[in-house]
């Protein structure tokens, strides 16, 4: 099973007349690990906003052969849609076990939660598996390092079997071996499902991204692998460059794109 691709045409979002996403084409395969990155205010959040019925857009966001655009939050969320914050917003003072337990019975009637309460759900022991949190599971979520509180968020999303992930800079604050964890679990689950990474660290993009959508002001600069977007000149002025490689201060910025 390889899940279902996103297929996003001419996105736009609009706030009291400032265009934040400003026509953007996507298309996200499935098994696919598609990082999406541009500079702070390239309206990146904005777009996840967008698929995920946070803001109203206009355009086209499809899933699995279902038009999203206009549909309520839950109703998205219960396509199989599930994303990160850019602050973590697991229960604190629940354990890492009740997390992912309310995770896996949202949405679901008393009867199978009845069921539940007879041990740990298959679907949680295998999230706490996959995020690496089995030994964990009896802490509460407040004592977790700001690594594992992430990979708890991403196990929230996983009991629920969603099928597109769409992750809010999820290594940001991480230790360098948290990082690497991290873009370890993302190839795991974006195996069987599609998963998008919103991130501003390079260094963790060139590791793990399969491939790459360069947003500048709203729009889609670049797109492909690793190799191609960094090859981008346009790219280089707007964000890479800058972030990796110091560009001779006489490189006139292009008004073009
Ligand atoms: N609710 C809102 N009302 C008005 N403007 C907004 C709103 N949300 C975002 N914006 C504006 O839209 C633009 C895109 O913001 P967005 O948060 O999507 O950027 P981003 O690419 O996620 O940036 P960052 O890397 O800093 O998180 C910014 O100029 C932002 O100020
Ligand atoms: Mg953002």
């Amino acid at each position: 099973m390889s899940g279902e691709g996103l297929t996003v045409r001419g996105l736009r979002v609009t706030f009291d007349g400032f265009t934040a996403v400003d026509g953007v084409d996507l298309d996200i395969r499935p098994g696919d690990l598609r990082f999406l990155i541009g500079p702070n205010g390239a309206g990146k959040t904005t777009l996840v906003d967008a698929v995920t019925g946070l803001v109203r857009a206009s355009g086209s966001v499809r899933f699995g052969g279902e038009e999203l655009l206009g549909r309520p939050v839950h109703r998205i969320a219960r396509l199989g849609i599930g994303r990160t914050f850019q602050t973590a917003t697991v229960f604190e003072e629940l354990t890492v076990l009740q997390n992912l337990d309310i995770a896996a019975g949202a949405g679901r009637g008393p009867l199978t939660m009845l069921r539940r309460r007879k041990g740990v759900p298959e679907e949680v022991t295998r999230a706490l598996e996959t995020t690496g949190l089995t030994a964990l599971r009896d802490r509460p979520a407040g004592v977790l390092a700001h690594g594992q509180k992430q990979w708890l968020e991403i196990g929230m999303l996983l009991v629920k079997d969603v099928r597109l992930l769409l992750l809010d800079e999820p290594v940001a604050g991480m230790s360098h071996d948290e990082r690497e964890a991290t873009g370890r679990l993302l190839r795991r689950i974006s195996e069987d499902r599609t998963v998008v990474v919103i991130e501003h660290d390079m260094d963790f993009m060139r590791s793990f991204a399969h491939s790459v959508s360069v947003l500048h002001a709203g729009k889609v600069l670049s797109e492909g692998s690793v190799t191609e977007v960094q090859a981008d000149a346009r790219v280089q002025e707007v964000y890479l460059g800058r972030a990796s490689e110091p560009e001779p201060a006489a490189v006139p910025v292009t008004e073009e794109a």
